[in-house]
């Protein structure tokens, strides 16, 4: 097994990537659907499998160009799930289709499992990075806010997750309030970085000590309460110290809950991948924390921590190597595992020894 083309359709990117079992990246396409979103405020599903569509064979023939075509593959890999449902078909059928037609072994792979293990992936060339087996990894994106354990490729602990609202959609929700535009995080982020983070006292909702849950959709009510009672802010001043205010009280949960679950677990490697991973201020602060605690913080390019299908492809690969297929490939638009436990790298869950 030397190079798996990875396939990626499960919300707004249509991406295809090459890559080796070792991490190394060959080809890495992403097509962003994010422009036809934009007036939406949000992802509207129907318009996304409809792009996917549109995108997927000028992706896929991209990354084979790059990557030496079809007959440099020795497999494929696709996401399964979780996402929408509409949009995950495109991915899996021409999956299917391509490995039908090269003959190759095709295997169905977790997006979550794929975000794990990006902050692994090099670029062509390099050396391998340096993060060993286990770490801790906050998640957080537009659709998913949740910590793990990382004990090996498919071996991962959920140790608690959002309860309402992703992290990624509070950003977007607060800046649709306060009348940014979307996608709202990177429009938080710019703004914040002129503001004052002790400006408006917004709750830090921690849900009791030891609890690696999460909860946002009380901040996103104090941001609603806010703008009723004093308006939208209508200087750039007053802006930017909303935007501060906010995102300190986002940042300051995701970095102490992802330090706290390193000290619980024992595990000294700190991980922060997804979309608000692109955050300054949480990279700030969680590397602030972790120093203070002599742990490590580790965090991928940004196009790594998006998503993309270099991940995909990265833990297909593993799953290919160690003689896994997946004949029948259905897809799913919940994960499977969303309760406490060990899932496998197919999404079905670990039953827990009793
Ligand atoms: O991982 P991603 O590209 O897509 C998925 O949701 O799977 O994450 C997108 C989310 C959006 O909610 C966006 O607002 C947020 O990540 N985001 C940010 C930043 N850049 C993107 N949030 C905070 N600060 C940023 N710089
Ligand atoms: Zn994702």
């Amino acid at each position: 097994m030397t190079r798996v083309l990875g396939i990626e359709t499960s919300c707004d990117e249509t991406a295809a990537a090459v890559v080796s079992p070792e991490g190394e990246v060959f080809a890495d396409v992403v097509a962003s659907q994010i422009n036809e979103h934009a007036p939406y405020g949000g992802v509207v599903p129907e318009l996304a499998s409809r792009a996917h569509l549109r995108a997927i064979v000028p992706v896929v023939e991209q990354a084979l160009e790059e990557a030496g075509g079809l007959a440099a593959l020795d497999g494929l890999a696709v996401t399964q799930g979780p996402g929408l449902s509409g949009a995950l078909l495109v991915g899996v059928q021409t999956a299917k289709a391509l490995a039908e037609r090269a003959g190759l072994p095709l295997v169905g792979v977790n997006h979550l499992d794929g975000h794990l293990l990006a902050p692994r992936l090099r670029e062509r060339g390099e050396d391998p990075v340096d993060l060993a087996f286990p770490y801790i990894a906050l998640l957080a994106s537009g659709g998913h806010t949740a910590l793990y354990r990382v004990d090996g490729p498919g071996r991962t602990t959920l140790l608690g997750q959002t309860r309402d609202d992703a992290a990624g959609e509070a950003f977007d929700k607060a800046a649709k309030i306060v009348g940014l535009g979307y996608p709202g995080g990177p429009a938080i982020d710019r703004r914040a970085k002129e503001g004052d983070p002790a400006a408006i006292a917004f709750p830090r909702t921690m849900l009791g000590r030891g609890s690696f849950e999460f909860s946002f959709s009380g901040l996103k009510t104090a941001v609603a309460r806010h703008v009723a009672k004093h308006g939208r802010p209508t200087s750039e001043a007053a802006l930017a110290d909303l935007c501060a205010s906010f995102q300190a009280a986002v940042v300051d949960v995701l970095a102490r809950k992802l330090s706290d679950a390193g000290r619980a677990e024992g595990v000294e490697r700190l991980v922060l991948t997804g979309g608000v991973a692109a955050n300054r201020g949480l990279r700030a602060r969680a590397l602030e924390l972790a120093t203070s605690r002599g742990q490590s913080l580790h965090v991928p390019p940004v196009k790594r921590c998006t998503d993309n299908a270099a991940m995909i492809a990265y833990a297909g690969a593993l799953r290919l190597e160690a003689g896994e297929r997946d004949a029948e490939l259905v897809v799913y638009s919940r994960d499977p595992a969303r309760r406490r436990g060990r899932f496998r790298a197919d999404g079905t869950l670990i039953p827990r020894r009793s």
